[in-house]
């Protein structure tokens, strides 16, 4: 295969990637799980290990994907598999690419079932159906909304089509024209809502529940949570973020778009906190209610709060183009890969991915209703999807990621894609060799019962630990310190 002979689809315009990836990374991960998954864990412990999470991992992560991208011009099994050969490493690590697009389909299957949610509560707020509603009415509406398959089929085939419509058309026809227009309207209708919200009261207490930070209140579980979460979140490890990054021009700077688009996905989903926990609090709801939390407690608030049925559209239809908007995302990845190398059109593929996605999406929208019982281990095929993907894939692929860029590859594709000064590339060096694998090691181990972390008291161990491998690591292999000298 030769590298880059083939034309290849790229953005458009300036903001053409950003948007796009801003898109993909905001989503029903900030506004919907984020809150939720935070309540379960306890708040504000929760929340520092996931900034962390994002932060050492994340962002290290997502200038690679970038990189990979870019430097592969390809779906992730053509870029990965371009960009090992060019550096003349062993193929297996292209499998890579394969997990990852697998992921992204994967996320889709489940994440189509929220989306559709959110598209029926858009339509329940259009058609008046919670006037009058008591809390218990919402918990109500909620479960009836799943209890009816071809109900909730609806919506989620629905969130399917309107998917693939968009993939269908083209990475500039269709999702760059499609986030030009949403994502400066999803901002408008946040900011809308957030000056709603900061005076309804219950502010305060939502501010304490998400930033004290409680030492030892977080569990083994909750922390590999956050660390999914943080993948999740910036839509990485799944093929979504690569994939865009494949049609990023070769001027464009990876560095400052990663940290546009993570500070954008964190900035939404603490606003998202901010402005979902008041509400509980101020009605009296448990924050740890579950995947329901955002769908049970805001058509509540809405309801009584002066022109809240105008704001509660408002809310829904932001949910849905952002749920659409990360969506189109996740299956781009697949889209490319037929279209790019298997000589199918972009439409073709585009249904052909459509259809096995529906079907899979079906299963996992029964489990709300006729399958609620079809359970291995005590998980529908809807968690199985989620906790597969977030807690396993994510992080594998992402553990994958940092250390082909880190000890594997040659060093000048990486440094000539980063372009940024030698003592960042030093500092990103440091990320994807040391701080993100061992960030994902330790999790790992914790998880997995291996070695159990208490915040307060092991800290100042991990952070020697981490130094000495690094030293170690260093001495082994020279090339940190090249790095260092420029
Ligand atoms: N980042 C998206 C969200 O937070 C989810 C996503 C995951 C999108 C993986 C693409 C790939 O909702």
């Amino acid at each position: 295969m030769t590298t880059d002979t083939q034309p290849r689809a790229q953005w458009l315009g300036r903001w053409g990637f950003v948007l796009a990836a801003t898109g993909s990374a905001v989503g029903l991960g900030n506004i919907w799980k984020f809150p939720y998954i935070t309540g379960e864990y306890g708040g504000g412990a929760f929340v520092l290990v996931y900034l962390a999470c994002i932060l050492a991992v994340g962002i290290p992560v997502m200038m690679t994907e970038i990189a990979f991208g870019r430097r592969g011009r390809g779906s992730p099994v053509d870029a990965l598999r371009r960009v090992v050969k060019e550096s003349g490493s062993g193929s297996a690590w292209s499998l890579l690419g394969w997990l990852a697009m697998l992921c992204g389909f994967m996320i889709l299957c489940f994440y189509a079932v929220v989306a559709g949610w959110s598209f029926s509560y858009l339509w329940k707020m259009l058609t008046g159906a919670f006037a009058g509603a008591t809390g218990d009415d919402m918990v109500g509406i909620f479960v009836a909304n799943n209890e009816n398959p071809l109900n909730l089929g609806f919506w989620s085939t629905l969130v399917v089509v309107a998917t693939m419509l968009i993939v269908g058309k083209g990475v500039q026809a269709g999702i760059e024209r499609c986030v030009t227009w949403m994502m400066p309207g999803m901002v408008v209708m946040l900011a809308i809502l957030i000056a709603y919200g900061a005076f309804s009261g219950g502010f305060g207490e939502a501010w304490r529940f998400l930033f004290s930070f409680n030492a030892g209140s977080l569990s083994s579980e909750g922390m590999l949570a956050a660390l999914g979460h943080a993948f999740f979140t910036l839509s990485l490890a799944s093929g979504a973020i690569l994939t865009y990054g494949s049609y990023l021009p070769a001027r464009a700077s990876i560095a400052r778009t990663t940290l546009s688009v993570a500070a954008a996905d964190t900035v939404v989903a603490l606003m998202a906190g901010l402005a979902i926990f008041p509400i509980i609090f101020a009605n009296g709801m448990s924050p740890g209610e579950g995947p329901g939390l955002i769908f049970m407690s805001l058509p509540l608030a809405f309801q009584a709060m002066p022109l809240g049925t105008l704001f509660g559209i408002l809310f829904f239809m932001m949910l849905s183009m952002a749920a659409l908007t990360s969506s189109i995302s996740m299956v781009e990845a697949t889209v490319s890969w037929l279209s790019d190398s298997k000589g199918v059109s972009r439409r073709t593929a585009a249904w052909g991915t459509g259809i096995v996605l529906w079907l899979i999406s079906t299963l996992a929208m029964l489990s709300f209703n006729v399958g609620a019982d079809w359970t291995l281990v005590g998980r529908t095929v809807f968690d199985w999807l989620d906790y597969l993907t977030a807690r396993w894939m994510m992080p594998l692929g992402g553990l994958g990621v940092a250390l082909l860029a880190g000890f594997v590859l040659k060093n000048e594709p990486m440094r000539e894609e980063l372009g940024v000064p030698p003592g960042w590339y030093a500092l990103w060096l440091f990320a994807v060799r040391y701080l993100a694998p061992l960030g994902i090691l330790v999790i790992f181990a914790d998880a997995l019962g291996i070695a159990r972390i208490e915040f307060g008291l092991h800290w100042p161990w991990l952070l020697g630990a981490l130094v000495l491998i690094t030293l170690v690591g260093e001495l082994a292999s020279p090339r940190l310190r090249r790095a260092l000298m420029g």
